[in-house]
């Protein structure tokens, strides 16, 4: 009697194993098979239309989607698929665009790109810098003073807000800028199509971002000497903060629209110039991530 019940809960335990076994083969038939899975997309963000639309009329079989202000034109370039952003401007709608897009898309890389102001006496309207290094300008400490005893901007301090999980504000060790470093790889395809573009020059540099527009040349100075500037804008180092954060492969690449310290006058035309050369950068990636 107990010999017959035992035998048969080892043959429904049989049945069950056999049953989930099944499932689970079904369950893996429906993946892509090995060495065929889904290519992982490139973001190329752009802030103002004029910064990202050029860019999304070069993919093919583009479709738009929309979260809250953020245009996604998700296309391919080459077959492989790039999805191009309108971010806006700012730190605030780059860092939430950056995340939106790494949470939807799991992107291989993310390159933000647009115009800049330049920050070096050496680059022109129409240069391009390559975001060797992107930091924070916007993040500072001022300096200790009572009321009556003024405000002095150049006393103010580089903050590292990634120092610690404490008060950057009482951390000796978050008083220094932190830089974040452009990929190697996509550095590399940088260079490797640089003498395609021929209405400037191309350098590696550090790119500063904050929401601010700085047209005081000794301010403009200074953040060229204390932290290194080759150009200001006003998206790149939240995109890379957040890129860094899960661990994404990220570049900024920037071309001079304007140049206070050695006069350059403003010129729109450069934004559509730089996504040109972009593009060429994306397709050389491409063609690493193909092989
Ligand atoms: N300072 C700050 N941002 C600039 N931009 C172009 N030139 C400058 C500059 N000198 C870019 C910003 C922003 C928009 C105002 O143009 O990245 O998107």
């Amino acid at each position: 009697m107990v010999n017959a019940k035992l035998k048969k809960y080892a043959f429904l335990a049989i049945l069950a194993v056999l049953f989930t076994s099944v499932l689970a083969g079904w369950n893996d038939s429906q993946k892509a098979a090995p060495g065929k899975e889904k290519a992982r997309p490139i973001i190329v963000q752009g802030p103002m239309p004029i910064e990202a639309e050029n860019f999304a009329k070069r993919l093919k079989n583009v479709k738009e989607e929309k979260s809250g202000d953020f245009v996604f034109y998700k296309g391919t370039l080459d077959k492989y698929p790039v999805i191009v952003v309108k971010t806006g401007k700012g730190m605030e709608n780059t860092a939430a665009a950056t995340a939106i897009a790494i949470e939807r898309y799991n992107p291989i890389a993310i390159i933000n790109q647009g115009t800049s102001g330049g920050h070096d006496p050496d680059l022109h309207v129409f240069d391009i810098v390559l975001g060797k290094r992107t930091v924070n300008l916007g993040s500072l400490k001022t300096a200790d003073k009572e009321a009556g005893q003024g405000i002095d901007p150049t006393a103010w301090k580089p903050m590292d807000l990634m120092a610690s999980e404490g008060s950057a504000g009482e951390d000796p060790n978050a008083e220094k800028a932190r830089y974040y470093e452009g990929d190697k790889e996509l550095l590399a395809a940088a260079h490797e199509v640089k003498d395609m573009y021929t209405k400037g020059k191309i350098v590696e540099g550090t790119i500063g971002s904050a929401d601010v527009w700085n047209n005081e040349v000794d301010r403009i100075e200074w953040f060229h000497s204390k932290f290194g500037t080759s150009v200001e804008e006003m998206e790149g180092a939240s995109a890379a903060q957040i890129a860094k954060s899960y661990d994404v492969p990220f570049l900024g690449i920037r071309i001079l629209s304007n140049n206070k310290v050695n006069g350059g006058k403003y010129n729109p035309n450069t934004a559509a110039a730089n996504q040109d050369y972009v593009y060429e950068v994306v397709k050389q990636y491409i063609s690493y991530k193909s092989k």
